[in-house]
Parts: C-alpha cells; sequence; structure tokens
C-alpha cells in the first residue's frame, strides 16, 4: 500500500489533480495496487480563512506519514504578494531539501509543436533544475519603501555543494538512462561570483564523467539553440530561476503548459510532483484547463515507485488522447478537463497494462 498526500491548491489545481487522482485510481485497479490519498487544503482560501499556509509541522508529516505527494498549483489573484504560495511550494522543495526538479520535455505528437519541420525524434530532452538555492531562498530586503529611492535587494545563494549535487545527479542520470550528451548552462560572464562556482564544479565533474559529452552553453544562447536545434539536447542541468524559465520554453516547444509535467526530488526521499504550470486563473472553475500535465507527473509518481508498467500504461493513453484528438482547447480539441479524464480512465480500463 502506497500512500498519496494530495495538495489541490488554487485555481486550476484542484481541476487538473481531480482527473490525475482518478487516473491514479485506476491504473492502481487494473494493477492490483492499493493507493490511499489524503487531500490537505493548503491553499489561497484557507490563508484568507485562517492565516495558515505550511503548518511547521508538515515537512515531518508529510515524511513520516506518506510515500509521495501530489501537488496542483499555488496563486491567487486575492493574495498579490503571493506569500502563500512561497511558504508553501517553496517551503516543501526547501524544507524537504528536493534539489532536482525534473521537468522532462518530450514531443508526443508532431503536431503540437509550433517549430517547424520537427518530429517526435527532436525533440525529447529533460531539464534538471537547481530547486534548493539561487535567488528563491527569500534572502534579502526592501530599503526605503515607497520611496522614490526604494530599493529591493534579492540574493542569489550558489553553494559549491548545491551546484555539484544537481550536476552529478545530471551525470548519474544521464548514465542511467543510456544518453550521452549533458549541457550545463549558466550566466557566468555577467555573474562571474556565483556562477563562476559553477564553472569550477562543472570542469571538476566533466572529467569525473568522461562518458558523458559534457558541453556549456551561456543561458541565452541556450534558448535560442532550444529553439533553432532541440535535437541536439538530451539533459540540461540549470540553476534554479534560469531552469524555471527555460522550462516553460521546453514546455511550449512540446505542445504548452497544459502538458508538462515535473518531479521534485532528493533521492532516497519523498518526492514532490506537479505540473509546471501554475494556476491560470482565468481558465479556473471553467472546465477548460488541460489535466495532461499533471496526469504526466503522476507517471512520473507511480515510476518513483518502481512501477514502470503503470508509468508506461500511463503514458502511453495521453499519447493516444493526444493522437485521436480527445483534448482540451489548448491542443486544438473540444473536450473538457473531466471529460479527458474520463476518456483516459476508460481507455486505460479497456487496454490494461501493457506487457514489461
Ligand atoms: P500559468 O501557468 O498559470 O498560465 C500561463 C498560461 O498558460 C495562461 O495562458 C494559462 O491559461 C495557460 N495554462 C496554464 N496551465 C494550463 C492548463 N493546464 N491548461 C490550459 N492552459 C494552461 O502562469 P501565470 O499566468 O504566470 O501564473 C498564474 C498564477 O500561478 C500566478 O499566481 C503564479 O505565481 C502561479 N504559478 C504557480 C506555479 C506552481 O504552483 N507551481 C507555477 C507557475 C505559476
Ligand atoms: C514553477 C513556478 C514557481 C517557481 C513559482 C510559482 C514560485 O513558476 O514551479 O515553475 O518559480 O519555481
Ligand atoms: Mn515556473
Amino acid at each position: 500500500m502506497r500512500r498519496v498526500a494530495v495538495i489541490p491548491g488554487d485555481g486550476i489545481g484542484p481541476e487538473v489533480i481531480a482527473v490525475a487522482v482518478r487516473v491514479l485510481q485506476t491504473v492502481g485497479e487494473i494493477a492490483g495496487r492499493r493507493l490511499e490519498f489524503v487531500e490537505f487544503d493548503w491553499s489561497a482560501d484557507r490563508y484568507l480563512r485562517d492565516g495558515t499556509t505550511l503548518p511547521a509541522d508538515a515537512p515531518a508529516q508529510l515524511v513520516q506519514e506518506f510515500d509521495a505527494i501530489l501537488f496542483g498549483a499555488l496563486g491567487d489573484p486575492r493574495v498579490p504578494d503571493n506569500r502563500h504560495a512561497a511558504e508553501i511550494l517553496l517551503g516543501l522543495r526547501f524544507g524537504l531539501d528536493l534539489y532536482v526538479n525534473l521537468r522532462p520535455c518530450q514531443l508526443l505528437d508532431a503536431r503540437l509543436t509550433p517549430l517547424r519541420g520537427r518530429s517526435e525524434q527532436d525533440l525529447n530532452f529533460v531539464i534538471l533544475r537547481e530547486n534548493t538555492e539561487g535567488p528563491y531562498v527569500g534572502l534579502g530586503g526592501v530599503f526605503r519603501r515607497a520611496m522614490p529611492e526604494e530599493l529591493g535587494l534579492e540574493v542569489d545563494i550558489n553553494t559549491a555543494r548545491g551546484a555539484e549535487r544537481i550536476l552529478r545527479y545530471g551525470f548519474d542520470y544521464a548514465r542511467r538512462n543510456g544518453l550521452k550528451r549533458l549541457c550545463m548552462t549558466d550566466k557566468s560572464n555577467a555573474m562571474p561570483h556565483g556562477h563562476g562556482l559553477w564553472q569550477r564544479v562543472f570542469q571538476r565533474l566533466r572529467t569525473e564523467y568522461a562518458d558523458i559529452e559534457a558541453r556549456h552553453l551561456y543561458v541565452d544562447t541556450l534558448a535560442a539553440e532550444l529553439v533553432r536545434d532541440p535535437g541536439q539536447f538530451q539533459v540540461i542541468v540549470a540553476p534554479n530561476l534560469l531552469g524555471d524559465i527555460l522550462s516553460d520554453l521546453g514546455a511550449q516547444l512540446v505542445g504548452g503548459l497544459g502538458l508538462a509535467p515535473s518531479a521534485n526530488l532528493h533521492p532516497g526521499r519523498i518526492g514532490l510532483y506537479e505540473p509546471v504550470h501554475g494556476s491560470a486563473p482565468s481558465l479556473a472553475g471553467r472546465n477548460l484547463a488541460n489535466p495532461m500535465g499533471a496526469v504526466l507527473s503522476s507517471a512520473l509518481l507511480v515510476e518513483d515507485f518502481g512501477w514502470r508498467r503503470e508509468a508506461r500504461a500511463i503514458r502511453a493513453v495521453v499519447q493516444a488522447a493526444i493522437r485521436t484528438g480527445q483534448t482540451t482547447p489548448d491542443l486544438g480539441g473540444s473536450q473538457g478537463t473531466q471529460q479527458v479524464g474520463d476518456w483516459l480512465c476508460n481507455e486505460l480500463i479497456r487496454r490494461g497494462l501493457p506487457e514489461d
């Protein structure tokens, strides 16, 4: 039996997570596996009601009582400074020390890419985003608030340990998956201190992993190359903020934010699985959100349980839905969020589990 903590969150989060949970329940049933879901209401509603963001004992409780966390999205126009989202999502990433943010960018159907003449083989890379450092740590402050001379300071933290562990994860990931190429990106030409450190760690590690073809691109060049010739990339390792931006670019290259999954990981510990997209307030409550990013995130979740056939089954029905046009409007279809969920679950039952 595996226990999954579910944090639906704000906006379209609850709608896409409801579909992901149904898909997980269905795949569990056809595989004869027991899954238990417990929902947590950490969200803008809860914050506005009683001030709760992430309870202090939440990280410890999640570690003790659960095997995985499934997360929707946070962000609500009623909380303009995004405080609850930072405290809950970043609180969990930092509190659980989930230093890997794994964001696969895989083209499931050639019709989905905005790039001319590209097919499934040309777009299949993973972004490994450092997830516990950079300007995300919340160090800084504001001086002379609301005065004409106001100053805002955000400290960009980079540590040798932080850079080394995500780069090492990247090299090991490449080896584990039979991949040959790794690209490390930074902005060390403009940020010689913090990103110069990444360069030094990278140069040291690449000699240790001589079997992997390792290269470096400044992030601006990488952005351009990803559009010009995405087929050259297999594994991309990026500092936190750069990885955030690149992963929306990568998502768009393979069909848009509605499709992109992610996993926040620390090997050997509980992981947090979430679509890359946000709470999309303009779509919320309208049965318009694409649930596939959340569903593909749940495939990453079961894969980390070691349930490989279940993960393949989920990916196969998502791909089949795309191929046959059973999609929400962002992918050109005319189905609602829930109807896509119905189709995916029926198709899972119809097909059963794939052979090993
Ligand atoms: P967003 O990802 O919510 O939306 C960007 C665009 O993509 C919008 O046009 C939206 O309609 C579309 N989109 C996103 N998800 C979609 C889906 N599943 N199906 C169809 N279309 C989809 O980003 P934003 O508008 O910049 O942010 C909205 C809020 O979400 C903000 O408060 C932001 O801070 C928050 N946010 C949260 C997370 C997270 O919780 N992990 C991630 C990104 C943004
Ligand atoms: C993401 C989001 C978050 C991030 C925001 C909501 C803080 O954009 O998960 O990509 O920047 O990490
Ligand atoms: Mn983002």
